[in-house]
């Protein structure tokens, strides 16, 4: 290609996903950067994984309630991207057509580490129904909170049915996390979510200052 034809590369999407295990400061991280985004006058959406619409939060309810074993590991990760498909184009898409940042608290992340890396799923399988459902709308910078396993198990606040998986479960998504934001370090930030919220907010908004044309 001629010098000065390079396709221009697309801005990343103003749509940034947070993850991370249990109790790792998502909800608290994600109040803090919707606070300092409308502060200068920026319209936000917060939304939640599994979740954001009212059919998407019937289906959360069958994930995150119950018991343990409930599913076959291909129902569940089927269940997720349901809800997702949803999610996406009654809340996600719409809200970013609309001008607004879209914060999310978990996104298809969580399905790779939880399902495949927690469960065994075959992660092939899973990158292939997250091409086909997400599409062209994958996060413009995804937040990790890494965050020893127990530490986060000893915050967290619910003991629904993903925080009683063990201790074992909840190492493999861990290192699932890792593993994914190691091969995608354009999209992925890791941050180190043991210091102090305002520590960690700090640390936020210098990446997405960083990642997006805006000043926070
Ligand atoms: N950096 C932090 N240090 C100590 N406690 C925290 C920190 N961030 C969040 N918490 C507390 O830990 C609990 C879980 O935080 P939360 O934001 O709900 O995590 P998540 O949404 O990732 O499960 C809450 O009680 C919250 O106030
Ligand atoms: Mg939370």
């Amino acid at each position: 290609m001629a010098a000065g034809r390079q396709p221009i590369p697309a801005a990343p999407l103003r749509f940034i996903t947070f993850e991370g295990g249990e109790g790792a400061g998502k909800s608290t991280q994600i109040r803090s950067l919707a606070e300092s985004l409308r502060a200068t006058g920026a319209g936000v959406t917060i939304t939640r994984e599994p979740g954001g619409t009212p059919g998407a939060e019937q289906i959360r309810a069958l994930l995150v309630e119950g018991a343990a074993g409930r599913w076959q590991a291909e129902s569940e990760a089927l269940l997720h991207f349901a809800a997702r498909a949803e999610h996406l184009a009654h809340v996600v898409r719409p809200a970013l057509a609309a001008g607004d940042w879209v914060l999310c608290d978990r996104f298809a992340d969580s399905t790779i580490a939880y399902q495949g890396y927690g469960q065994g799923i075959d992660l092939a399988w899973l990158w292939t129904l997250r091409r086909h459902i997400v599409g062209d709308t994958e996060p413009g910078l995804t937040i990790l909170l890494d965050l020893p396993v127990e530490t986060g198990l000893a915050r967290a606040e619910t003991e629904q049915r993903y925080e009683r998986m063990g201790l074992d479960f909840h190492r493999r998504l861990a290192e699932g996390f890792r593993a994914i934001a190691a091969a995608d370090p354009e999209r992925c930030r890791t941050i180190d979510a043991g210091g102090d919220v305002a520590g960690i907010a700090a640390a936020i908004r210098a990446l997405v200052t960083a990642r997006y044309a805006v000043t926070l």
